[in-house]
C-alpha cells in the first residue's frame, strides 16, 4: 500500500510509497539531492554510464545563453539504444513489444532491432543521406517508426518527427523550415477502425517542395497505389536486400539529435534543437531515477513519437538504458473503452505514463472498465503534458493503481528535453496535483517579473536558473528567437512560461501558461497559428483564440471572428471554419467553439484584450474594461457569452 500520510483541513493529501517500494527503490537514498549540489559532478557521473567513442574535454561551457556539454566528447545516441546491449543477456532481451490497433503484434529484441536499424540506416546511407542533413519522419505508431528514429540517429542525420495527426500544411511548413530532403511516411496508418492518409498527406504537402529526393513508405495498410514516380520508394523494397553493417558515425557531444517543432507565442511553430550527449545523459538517467526502472520491467508510455515525450521517454530514454517498451498504435476506447486495460493484462506492464487528460476521461467512462481486468502487474504509474487536478491523481491512485502503486508527475516541456521537476518514487512524498521537486542536479526557482524569487504560496514565473544536460541548444535556424524567448526575460535565466508558486514544502505547484499557448489535451497550440489560419479564410476579417477551461481536455480552444464586410453569417459557417482549421493545422487545432462577433474587444492602440474573451467563454464577469478602446464591443459579446 502507498500510505497516505496527512490529510490536512486544507484537504492537500500526501502520500508516501510502500515501505517495501522504497525498499526496493532504485533510488532510495534521500542524500541523493545533497550529492547532486555539485550538478557538474552529477551530471559527469551520469554521463559516465554512456558509451563513449572519446571522452569530452570540459563538462559545460556556458556562455549565456549557449551551452556545450560534455564538449569534445565523441558518442552515439543510436549506439547506445542498441550496440552497448548486445554483449550481455539484453541482446535477446525484447527492446519493443508492438500491439497495432488492429491487434497485429510484433516482438523485437535488441538483437532485431539492431539488425533492423543497421540495415535502414544503410539505406539511408545508399540514398544519398549524410551527417547533418534532417530527415522528415511522418508515421504511425509502429516499430518501423522507431526504427526509422535510431538509423537517422546512426548516420547522424538529424530527424524532424512530425506528428501522424498534423494536416499537409504543418508537414510543408516543417519540411521547408528544416530543408529536409528525405522523408520517411507509411501508405496510411489506423485510427478507431479508419485509416489515416498519411502518405496522401505527404504528396498533398510536397505539391510545391522542390528540393525532395525521397519519399520512402512503409506498408502498413497495404494501399498499393501509395507508391508512385521516381519520387516514392517502398520501405521494404529498400529493405530486401540490404546489408546490416552500418557503423555508428561518431557523433560529437554537441551535433544535432534532432530537431522537434513547436507552438509559441508568435508566428510559425519553431525548431527545437537538442544535441547528442547532453540529451542523452539527461533522458536516460531521468527515465531510470523517475521511473525506478528495473531490468524486468515493460513500460509503457502512451505518448505518440511526433512528441518530446515519444522521443524522450519512448525512444532514447528507455533503449538507452536497455528497457522493454511496449509501443501501442491505437487509442483507448478502440474496439471497447477497456483497450489499455486489456493491454496492461496481457503484456504484464508495470509502469504506465500516460497524461492527465486520458486520465479524466477514463475517469468519465467509470471504474468498470478497469475493474474488469487484472492491472497487479503495475507498480508504478506516471502523468505529464498539464496540470492533474488532484481528484483525477486520486482516481488514478485508487482505480489504476490499486492504492499501492506511487504516481509521478512530470513537468517539463519540448525544450527541457528531460523531466525537469518529479517526485523520486523511492525518496520524494507525493502530493495530488503537484509535480513536486526539482530533479536532482536540477535547479528551479519561481521569479517574479524582474527576476527576484516569490514568497512560498505566491504566484510567480517558472525560472530554471542554471544550465542542464538535455536543454535545447537553439531553435533552428534563429538564434535570436532562442535568446529573445527564453532568456530574454531575466538574464541568464531560463523562462519557461508557466505560472506556478511553491509551497512551504518547497513543492512546485503549476498552474499552467502564461503566454498565448493553449494546452489542449496536453499538447501545446499557439494561438497565433489557429488565428492565421482563420483569417485565411475568405469570410474572416480577424480572429482572437483563447484557451478555455474544459473539463476533460484541460483547456479547449474557442475563437472569436469577425467577418468580412459584405460577408453574411452563414448557417453552416461557424462548422466549416472549424474545419478549414483542421485542414489547415490538424485535427486536434479545431476549436471547440467559434462565436461571430461584430467587434472584438481591443485596446486603444489595436491589442486584442484576450483577458475579456476569456471571461466571456467561461461565462465570468468581465473584468476591468478600462482599457477598451470602445466599450459597446463589450456588449454585443456579453449577448454571446448568455447562449
Ligand atoms: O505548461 C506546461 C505543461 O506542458 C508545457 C510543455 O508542453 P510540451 O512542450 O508540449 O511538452 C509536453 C510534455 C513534456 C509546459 O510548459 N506541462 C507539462 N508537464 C506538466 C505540465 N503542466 C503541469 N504539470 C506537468 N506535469
Amino acid at each position: 500500500m502507498s500510505k497516505e500520510i496527512t490529510l490536512s483541513s486544507e484537504n492537500k493529501h500526501v502520500f508516501q510509497s510502500s515501505e517495501e517500494f522504497r525498499k526496493d527503490a532504485l533510488i532510495s537514498d534521500p542524500g541523493i539531492y545533497q550529492k547532486a549540489e555539485d550538478r557538474l559532478a552529477f551530471w559527469e557521473e551520469r554521463a559516465s554510464t554512456l558509451s563513449w567513442f572519446k571522452k569530452w574535454d570540459t563538462v559545460l561551457e556556458w556562455n549565456p545563453p549557449f551551452a556545450k556539454w560534455f564538449n569534445g566528447g565523441k558518442l552515439n545516441a543510436s549506439y547506445n539504444c542498441l550496440d552497448r546491449h548486445l554483449a550481455g543477456p539484453r541482446a535477446d532481451k525484447n527492446a519493443i513489444v508492438f500491439e497495432g490497433e488492429n491487434g497485429d503484434t510484433q516482438m523485437l529484441t535488441y538483437k532485431e532491432l539492431h539488425h533492423e536499424v543497421s540495415k535502414f540506416a544503410g539505406v539511408l546511407r545508399s540514398l544519398g543521406v549524410k551527417k547533418g542533413d534532417v530527415v522528415t519522419i511522418y508515421m504511425p505508431m509502429i516499430p518501423e517508426a522507431v526504427v526509422a528514429m535510431l538509423a537517422c540517429s546512426r548516420i547522424g542525420a538529424p530527424h524532424s518527427v512530425v506528428f501522424g495527426g498534423f494536416s499537409a500544411e504543418a508537414i510543408r511548413d516543417r519540411i521547408n523550415d528544416a530543408k529536409s530532403k528525405i522523408v520517411i511516411t507509411a501508405d496510411a496508418g489506423y485510427r478507431r477502425g479508419k485509416v489515416l492518409p498519411l502518405k496522401e498527406n505527404v504528396d498533398e504537402a510536397l505539391k510545391g517542395v522542390a528540393e525532395i529526393d525521397k519519399v520512402i513508405v512503409v506498408r502498413r495498410v497495404g494501399l498499393d497505389n501509395a507508391v508512385q514516380g521516381e519520387r516514392d520508394v517502398w520501405y521494404h523494397e529498400l529493405m530486401k536486400d540490404a546489408a546490416a553493417d552500418c557503423p555508428a558515425e561518431e557523433m560529437d557531444a554537441e551535433d544535432i539529435l534532432f530537431i522537434l517543432y513547436t507552438s509559441g507565442t508568435t508566428g510559425k511553430p519553431k525548431g527545437v534543437v537538442h544535441t547528442t550527449g547532453g540529451y542523452l545523459t539527461g533522458v536516460s538517467t531521468t527515465h531510470q531515477y523517475i521511473f525506478d526502472l528495473k531490468e524486468n520491467d515493460v513500460y509503457w508510455c502512451t505518448a505518440d513519437i511526433g512528441w518530446i515525450t515519444g522521443h524522450s521517454y519512448l525512444v532514447y530514454g528507455p533503449l538507452a538504458n536497455g528497457a522493454t517498451v511496449f509501443l501501442f498504435e491505437g487509442t483507448p476506447d478502440y474496439p471497447a473503452k477497456d483497450r489499455y486495460w486489456e493491454l496492461i493484462e496481457k503484456y504484464g506492464v508495470t509502469i504506465l505514463y500516460t497524461a492527465p487528460t486520458a486520465i479524466r476521461t477514463f475517469m468519465k467512462w467509470g471504474e468498470s472498465y478497469p475493474q474488469k481486468r487484472n492491472l497487479n502487474s503495475l507498480r508504478l504509474l506516471g502523468t505529464v503534458g498539464e496540470p492533474i487536478n488532484p481528484e483525477a491523481w486520486l482516481w488514478y491512485h485508487k482505480h489504476i493503481g490499486g492504492e499501492r502503486c506511487p504516481i509521478v508527475d512530470t513537468w517539463w516541456q519540448t525544450e527541457t528535453g528531460m523531466i525537469m521537476i518529479s517526485a523520486l518514487p523511492g525518496v520524494t512524498d507525493m502530493k495530488p496535483g503537484s509535480c513536486s521537486v526539482p530533479f536532482p542536479g536540477v535547479k528551479a526557482e519561481i521569479l517574479n517579473r524582474s527576476g527576484q524569487p516569490v514568497q512560498n504560496g505566491e504566484v510567480g514565473f517558472v525560472a530554471i536558473t542554471e544550465p542542464w544536460p538535455a536543454m535545447l541548444r537553439t531553435v533552428y535556424g534563429d538564434d535570436k528567437r532562442y535568446k529573445d524567448t527564453y532568456w530574454g526575460t531575466w538574464p541568464d535565466r531560463y523562462f519557461a512560461g508557466d505560472g506556478a508558486k511553491i509551497d512551504e514544502d518547497g513543492y512546485f505547484w503549476i498552474i499552467g501558461r502564461v503566454d498565448d499557448v493553449i494546452n489542449v489535451s496536453g499538447h501545446r497550440i499557439g494561438t497565433a497559428e489557429v488565428e492565421s489560419a482563420l483569417v485565411e479564410h475568405p469570410a474572416v476579417a480577424e480572429a482572437a483564440c483563447i484557451g478555455k477551461s474544459h473539463e476533460v481536455k484541460g483547456q479547449a480552444i474557442a475563437a472569436f471572428v469577425t467577418l468580412r464586410e459584405g460577408v453574411a453569417a452563414r448557417e453552416d459557417l461557424v462548422n466549416e471554419l472549424k474545419n478549414h482549421v483542421a485542414a489547415k493545422i490538424g485535427a486536434i487545432a479545431k476549436p471547440d467553439e467559434i462565436h461571430l462577433t461584430e467587434e472584438l474587444p481591443k485596446t486603444r492602440s489595436g491589442k486584442i484584450i484576450r483577458r475579456i474573451l476569456r471571461d466571456i467563454a467561461e461565462g465570468r464577469a468581465i473584468g476591468d474594461t478600462t482599457t477598451l478602446a470602445d466599450a459597446s464591443a463589450v456588449e454585443a459579446l456579453q449577448q454571446i457569452g448568455k447562449q
